[in-house]
């Protein structure tokens, strides 16, 4: 582990055409904090998410994680130097069971570092999966095809496939998006509860009160451009977001 912020981003910039979709963000993630990044929608906020997870390629800037530049590398590389991501898309296998998608993530843990053989390499993935299950209260749903789960309950179980690695930080991109109420509550428990020092979170949100609730930090996004950046009440005060943000979502 390197001293600093766990993810420091450095001039990050992408272009589809002529749109600059992500243009020149700079921010840091501190560890054990949940950081978030908040935008109307078309900000660039899923583009910035995908730069920084290694989805797509930036046209200019860096992205460092724990002390490591990782700018550009994939999404596997991400994930074996410790950098998970749940997707605004869901990325389930719909036609396995729960525990079968759990164990395929939990399978990452052993994988690629060759130092296990196969049984004891299944076995540590076996007790990964049971981990899951009871920590994001998913027993009842165990043997059953993910496709048939409820949307709050396909939301929690992405979240612990991504969680299956033991990564250091896990990038959420609107992970309530499509939930009722009370599965929103419940996620956002869920999402205060996973933070600490071992892992730390940045969360893409358009919930601004999901955001100011749960957050440490806040970066705002504006035409794919950072607006401002600081503590959640800090933020909602500054009069540039109330105007470019909080102005739209009145009118949204
Ligand atoms: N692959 C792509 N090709 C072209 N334009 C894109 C692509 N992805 C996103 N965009 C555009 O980039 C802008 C930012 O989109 P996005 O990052 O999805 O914003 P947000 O997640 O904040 O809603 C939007 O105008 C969107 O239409
Ligand atoms: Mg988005």
């Amino acid at each position: 582990m390197s001293p600093g912020p766990i993810l420091s981003v450095r001039g990050l910039s992408v272009r589809f055409g002529a749109l600059r979709a992500v243009d020149d963000v700079s921010f840091d993630a501190q560890r054990g904090h949940i950081t978030a990044v908040i935008g109307p929608n078309g900000a660039g906020k899923s583009s910035l998410f995908n730069l920084i997870s290694g989805a797509i390629r930036p046209s200019a800037g860096r992205v460092e994680f724990d002390g490591r530049d990782v700018t550009g590398a994939r999404p596997d590389r991400m994930l074996a130097h410790g950098l998970a991501r749940s997707f605004q898309i869901t990325n389930l296998f719909f036609e396995l069971p729960v525990r079968e998608n759990l164990r395929l993530a939990a399978q990452f843990l052993c994988g690629g570092r060759g130092l296990l053989r196969p049984v004891a390499a299944s076995r540590v993935a076996l007790q990964r999966v049971d981990e899951l299950i009871e920590r994001f209260r998913l027993q009842a749903q165990a043997d059953a095809l993910a496709g048939t789960l409820s949307h709050g309950e396909q939301r929690r179980l992405e979240i612990a496939v991504a969680l299956a690695a033991r990564p250091r930080m896990l990038l959420l991109d609107e992970p309530t998006q499509g939930m009722s109420h009370a599965d929103t509550q419940e996620t956002e428990a869920m999402i205060r509860s996973l933070a600490g020092d071992q892992l730390s979170i940045l969360l893409v949100e358009h919930d601004v009160d999901l955001v100011m609730n749960l957050s440490d930090h806040v970066v705002v996004m504006h035409q794919g451009a950072k607006l401002a950046e600081g503590p959640p009440q800090q933020v909602r005060a500054d009069a540039a977001v109330q105007a470019a943000y909080f102005g739209d979502a009145a009118h949204a």
